[in-house]
């Protein structure tokens, strides 16, 4: 049974960390402290304590035997975690976290072929004592009730995210550089076949190849809060004690949240979201590296890269802050800290919907997958539903159809332009504000505006302009956020929806001590059209702090590459 001790919390809400601050404003200044324990709920097995030396022979011990450790020219380009030792991760508080899984036997190359294709529905069209309800049930608590010495285990699997995320391997052919999957290429990808092997495995518990998981529509008006199935009662096996109280059904997510956020109207947090999501999907996402994130290659030091692509960021990173409930910002967990995010079942149909995102962005954006090699050839290691761990690789990914899966055909109202953003105030006199240079580098702890030159066009390259935050810098166990504003002179006075809201940059709390350097870029050539905007030879950027200081380098534009 797992046991958790109690946990106390409050949620300091407060108007001044909220500059922007939304057309109905709830007064308190914060919520009661609440306390509640988590103990031995739905009866989940914890690992409990493995064997250290099965653990440390676990995959890595075996995989040492396979041909591809022994070939060195199996390092060659794609970025590969190294399953030679699984080393202890790193939760946010600081404390190291076994996260390896138990020792296996063999490791075959999979490439899916599935005959039939099953739908995954939507959570917010489950009812709860349907019979789709009580299969979804009876296989997360099977799966909670398996050894915990069986890969295929919950906590077993929630594992496996954090090891592949919080510093679990290192990077093949380069010890010293722990391997991550998340901020760059290989987040879409990863979090598919994770979750398919995660459905995989509900189907063998239950004896149902039809089964699938839902995927939590936060897109869309009906499912912009947490599924009421997550929500039914405290010994559902769905249900998880470690989400922010405040922010059960019917409160409406915020897909922009940060820490200290207070709750606007439902009806005007929706306009916000569809505006946030034609934002993602839409403005800021016209190729491969602006949603997928950027290449992430054998030998790079991931906490050197630019990074994460559109959705991961917002509302992916957001989605998970919201759901999770923390101590404080720097104790983050279940949702709200990728080490144990997995140990939510609501975090698998929170990937179902970013996987979904995917299929929208080819189907209805014209969006493309990458066509480099080192993306296509780069693999991973799952359990999958036999408990055996099979190789896959991401070019064995890209059409869901293969996979045995495809989504439930629902609305998708931020396709529509009538939700796109618009401008709180179009062509404003910018007020003055200091050069980049006299600013940069500087510690985020205030909100700052800058004035940044346009470049001048010259030749035949591209003419769409980027918007480039330089060198941010921070620990990737904290949490991380600052929203990004463009001409806007009244930053109080500016609303998600307004075309002005550029966006936000943000960390979620993993891995293990490691200072993180890198860049946030933003579109804005059709931004400053919009602003009317476009002769101008100069732009106005304000950053707004909404967690503990980052360090910034500088701004400045340039032309696409
Ligand atoms: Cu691997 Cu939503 O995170």
């Amino acid at each position: 049974m797992a046991s958790f001790s109690a946990v106390a919390y409050y949620i300091p809400y407060s108007s001044s960390f909220f500059p922007n601050k939304p057309p109905k404003f709830n007064n308190r200044r914060r919520n009661p402290v609440v306390k509640f324990t988590c103990e031995a709920k739905n009866g989940e097995q914890s690992p409990g304590k493995l064997d250290r030396r099965d653990v440390l022979l676990g995959l890595g011990g075996l995989y040492s035997t396979t041909s591809l450790s022994a070939n060195p020219m199996a390092l060659a380009d794609p970025a590969l975690p190294d399953f030679k030792d699984c080393i202890d991760a790193t939760q946010p508080n600081k404390t190291l976290i076994n996260c390896c899984p138990p020792a296996v036997s063999g490791i075959n190359d999979y490439v899916p072929s599935a005959t039939t294709v099953n739908t995954r529905i939507s959570a917010q069209s489950v009812e709860v004592g349907s019979d789709y309800y009580n299969k979804y049930t009876e296989a997360i608590q099977k799966m909670k009730n398996l050894s915990p010495s069986d890969p295929r285990n919950f906590r077993q699997q929630a594992n496996v995210h954090c090891a592949y995320c919080d510093g679990g391997y290192t990077l093949k052919g380069s010890p010293k550089l722990l391997y991550e999957i998340h901020n760059s290429w290989l987040f879409f990808p990863w979090h598919r076949w994770y979750v398919y092997f995660f459905e995989k495995i509900c189907q063998k518990l239950i004896d149902d190849d039809t089964f699938t998981l839902p995927f939590w529509n936060w897109d869309a008006p009906q499912g912009m809060q947490i599924p009421s199935i997550y929500n039914s009662n405290v010994i559902s096996p769905l249900y998880d004690c470690f989400r922010n109280p405040d922010h059960l059904p019917p409160t409406v997510i915020n897909l922009e949240w940060s820490y200290g956020d207070v709750q606007v109207d439902p009806k005007i947090q929706i306009e916000y979201n569809l505006a946030i999501m034609y934002t993602q999907m839409i403005t800021q996402s016209k190729t491969p590296n602006d949603f997928f994130g950027k290449a992430y290659r054998a030998g790079d030091d991931i906490t050197t890269l630019d990074g994460a692509g559109t959705i991961e960021q917002t509302p992916h990173n957001h989605v998970h802050t919201w759901t999770g409930t923390a101590v404080d910002q720097s104790n983050p967990i279940d949702m709200g800290a990728l080490y144990s995010a997995a140990r939510d079942p609501i975090f698998f149909a929170h990937h179902a919907n970013v996987d979904r995102m995917w299929t929208i962005w080819l189907n209805n954006l014209g969006g493309s997958n990458f066509t480099d090699k080192d993306w296509l050839n780069a693999y991973f290691i799952f359990y999958n539903e036999e408990a055996k761990p099979v190789r896959v690789r991401v070019k064995d990914c890209l059409d869901i159809t293969k996979l045995g899966y495809q989504y439930e055909d629902v609305p998708i109202p931020w396709l529509d332009g009538s939700v796109k953003p618009k401008p709180r105030a179009k062509a404003k006199t910018l007020p003055s504000a200091p050069d980049p240079a006299q600013v940069f580098p500087t510690t985020l702890d205030k909100p700052i505006s800058v004035i940044v030159k346009r470049p001048k066009k010259s030749g035949t390259g591209s003419s769409e302009e980027i918007l480039i935050i330089e060198g941010i810098e921070y620990d990737k166990r904290n949490y991380v956020k600052f929203n990004v504003f463009i001409n806007e002179d009244n930053v109080n006075a500016s609303r998600p929806d307004n075309t002005e809201f550029l966006g936000s940059f943000s960390n979620l709390p993993h891995g293990h001590r490691m200072t993180v350097k890198t860049n946030k870029k933003f579109r804005i050539s059709q931004v400053l059209e919009e602003l009317g905007a476009r002769d101008y030879d100069k732009v106005l950027v304000t950053l707004i702090p909404k967690s503990s200081p980052v360090k910034i380098n500088g701004i400045k534009i340039e032309f696409d590459s």
